[in-house]
């Protein structure tokens, strides 16, 4: 053992090259990344390292202990090269690792046909429904299940003492305060709403819950869905109204189920129809459900009254519009042939996993 003249002070034995390899080591097998791993490379291992002084240091040994010792610092650098290529190829490994964990999607939304079970048919209606008319252009909003007065009588040119409120009988909510405050009977609040952003024009549909003081029966829930529609723009027509209907009947039924509109009131359009189509139960021949009439209503629509529109700040010189309002249930019975609405809410197995 002699010390070497060297500014490092190296001492060049087996035992201080056993000693280099294992702190080279440790250094390296302590990097995070890749950079981390190529800095401390160079620094166990370029020409500043122990490692480097040591080569230099040869030339000082006695020539008869040159070779071995030389070939021991060569095994010392192979040893701590291979470290390195290990280390090397563990850190991609785990960089390209995390990179994925990063970038990962989120894909539980679409693996729900590896879930038992499957949608109810009401919202599969509902998800196509609004498939059909965000195809046409429309956006898809959405309003509150309660409301107030206002929004759901008031604005909607519906006055206090007018007999269209006994029509729906409304469950109050008791808060207390002054401005009656109710669930909503139906989606057409939505329409004030969306003519209160001011942003014209609107092609919108409100898919939603809404609430009624019914007694549960073949055809009443106390709580069903509703889809409202409206449009108002410059130029919109009643014809522009049926060609809706229309279309959206015929992709949701098929080219098997007719639509007809029939003269209504609403207090909210005018003029005001009712829209029916063909009864998929009997096709049409006339059977109880749908009073032997061949026909089944399915909800009301007409041109947004200007009292509408003047309510909530739009000039009705300016811009006319159509909307329309009707049962998302009572559409999802008639797509099956089924007779009465409380099975969708008894959840029967045997009848929901046929659907
Ligand atoms: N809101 C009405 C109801 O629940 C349905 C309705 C009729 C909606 C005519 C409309 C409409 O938008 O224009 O009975």
């Amino acid at each position: 053992m002699r010390p070497v003249p060297d500014h490092e002070q190296i001492e060049l034995t087996r035992a201080e090259l056993d000693r280099l390899v294992a702190g080279a080591t440790g250094r390296l097998a302590g990097c995070a990344s890749g950079e981390e791993l190529e800095a401390a490379t160079s620094e166990v291992l370029g020409r500043g390292s122990a490692l480097s002084a040591m080569h230099r240091a040869l030339a000082q040994v006695a020539p008869e202990e040159r070779p071995a010792l030389g070939e021991a610092i060569n095994a010392a650098r192979r040893a701590i090269e291979e470290v390195v290529e290990r280390l090397r190829s563990e850190l991609s490994v785990r960089q390209r690792a995390a990179r994925l964990q990063a970038d990962r999607l989120d894909l539980t939304e679409v693996l729900p046909s590896r879930l038992p079970g499957h949608l109810h048919v009401v919202t599969r209606v509902w998800e196509e429904l609004e498939d059909v008319f965000l195809g046409m252009g429309y956006e898809i909003a959405e309003g509150n299940e309660v409301e107030t007065d206002w929004y759901n009588f008031t604005a909607l040119n519906i006055p206090p003492d007018h007999p269209a409120r006994s029509m729906q009988d409304s469950f109050y909510l008791d808060h207390g305060g002054g401005e009656s405050v109710l669930l909503r009977t139906h989606t057409s609040p939505v329409q004030v709403h969306l003519l209160e952003r001011g942003e014209l024009p609107v092609y919108a549909i409100v898919p939603g819950r809404v609430y009624r003081r019914d007694t549960a029966d073949a055809s009443h829930l106390p709580v069903f869905h509703q889809i409202e529609g409206l449009v108002v723009d410059r130029g919109v027509s009643f014809s522009d109204l049926a060609g809706t209907i229309d279309a959206f009947v015929r992709a949701i039924f098929g080219s098997g189920v007719a639509s007809r509109l029939r003269p209504a009131y609403f207090p909210f359009t005018e003029p005001s129809a009712e829209f029916e189509i063909t009864c998929t139960i009997c096709g049409g021949a006339g059977c109880r459900t749908c009073r032997r009439t061949g026909w089944i209503e399915l909800g009301g629509c007409g041109m947004v009254h200007p009292a509408v529109l003047e309510a909530t700040g739009v000039d009705s010189e300016t811009w006319t519009g159509f909307a329309f309002g009707f049962g998302i249930d009572r559409l999802a019975l008639m797509r099956h042939g089924i007779e009465d609405l409380r099975t969708f809410v008894e959840n029967d197995v045997r009848f929901l996993s046929q659907l």
